[in-house]
C-alpha cells in the first residue's frame, strides 16, 4: 500500500446525491480530513441499470478520484457496493471502503428476528445481500424489498411530497403486515426519508442506518495505514481546516439546489468533467 501526504482528501462516490448522507457522518467524525464527493445524478438510478453499466461508472469516478490524488475512497452506494467493490479494490492501490445493508447489526437488534431490507432492485438481488443473509441471518426471516422510484423522490428533493409518502407506504406496510421489529435501508438516498419512513413504522421498530458505521470502518483503516491527517492542533491552526470539493455530473441548477439542500450548509459545487 503506498504512502500518501496526510493532507490528501478522501474520495467519496454515490449515483447521486444520497451519499451526502454517508459524507456528512464523514465529515463529523473527521472534521480535519479534505474530502472529495462525486455525486453521479446524470446516471442515477444505478438501481435500475445494468451490472456492466454500473461497474463502469464506478471504474471512471474512481479513475477521476484517483487523479485528484485521494488517499482513501468509500463508495456511498450500496448498489455500486455491490455491483463494483472487487473491481475498485482490484485496480486501486488505495483502500476502498464499500458499504453493505446492515444484516448482521439487524439481527442482534431485531426481538423476533423478522427483519426488513429497503433497497434498489439492483441491491436486492445481489449476491452480496444473498451472502450477507446466509452468513449472518440464517436462523432469521429477512424480507428484502425492492424501492423502485424512491432514488428519482430524493434526487428531486421531493422528500414529503404525497408520491414520496404513498411509495415509502407501498413498500414499508406489507414489511410491518409481516411483523418486521428492524428495518434496514439498504440505500444511501433513504436516510433523507427517515421523517416519513419514521412516521409510518411509529417508534417500536429499529431503523438501521449505515453511514456511521462506514465512517467508523474510515476512521480505523485511516489508522491502520496511518493515512490520518496529522493536526496537532485543529483549534488554531487554520492550515488544518478540511475543504470540501463536491462534483456532479449534472449542470442542472436542481440537482445543484437539491445537493445545497440536503447538505443544509453553504457548499460551493462543480460539474464533473466528462469521464471515459
Ligand atoms: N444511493 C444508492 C445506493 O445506496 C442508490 C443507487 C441508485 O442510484 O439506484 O444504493
Amino acid at each position: 500500500m503506498l504512502s500518501f501526504g496526510d493532507g490528501s482528501p478522501i474520495g467519496v462516490f454515490d449515483s447521486g446525491l444520497g451519499g451526502l448522507s454517508v459524507l456528512k457522518e464523514i465529515h463529523q467524525l473527521l472534521p480535519h480530513e479534505n474530502l472529495v464527493y462525486v455525486g453521479d445524478s446524470v446516471h442515477a438510478p444505478y438501481g435500475d441499470k445494468s451490472a456492466a453499466y454500473v461497474r463502469d461508472r464506478s471504474q471512471q469516478i474512481t479513475e477521476f478520484l484517483l487523479n485528484q490524488d485521494v488517499k482513501a475512497i468509500v463508495i456511498a452506494c450500496n448498489t455500486a457496493t455491490a455491483e463494483a467493490a472487487d473491481l475498485l479494490r482490484a485496480n486501486s492501490d488505495v483502500p476502498v471502503i464499500g458499504l453493505e445493508p446492515a444484516i448482521k447489526p439487524a439481527t442482534q437488534l431485531s426481538k423476533n428476528g423478522v427483519i426488513g431490507v429497503l433497497a434498489t432492485q439492483r441491491t436486492i438481488n445481489s449476491e452480496r445481500l444473498l451472502g450477507l443473509t446466509e452468513r449472518y441471518a440464517q436462523e432469521k426471516k429477512v424480507l428484502a424489498q425492492a424501492c423502485p422510484g424512491l432514488v428519482e423522490q430524493v434526487e428531486a428533493y421531493e422528500l414529503n411530497s404525497d408520491r414520496t409518502v404513498s411509495l415509502l407506504e407501498r413498500y414499508i406496510h406489507p414489511l410491518l403486515d409481516q411483523g418486521v421489529d428492524a428495518l434496514i435501508l439498504g440505500c444511501t438516498h433513504y436516510p433523507f426519508l427517515l421523517g416519513e419512513i419514521r412516521n409510518i413504522v411509529g417508534n417500536n421498530i429499529e431503523i438501521l442506518e449505515t453511514g456511521k458505521p462506514v465512517a467508523l470502518q474510515l476512521q480505523r483503516i485511516l489508522k491502520q495505514y496511518q493515512l490520518e491527517r496529522n493536526c496537532l492542533n485543529l483549534s488554531s491552526d487554520s492550515t488544518c481546516k478540511a475543504q470540501l470539493s463536491i462534483y456532479n455530473s449534472s449542470n442542472k441548477k436542481q440537482a445543484h439546489l437539491t445537493m445545497k439542500k440536503l447538505w443544509k450548509a453553504p457548499i460551493s459545487i462543480q460539474v464533473l468533467p466528462e469521464l471515459n
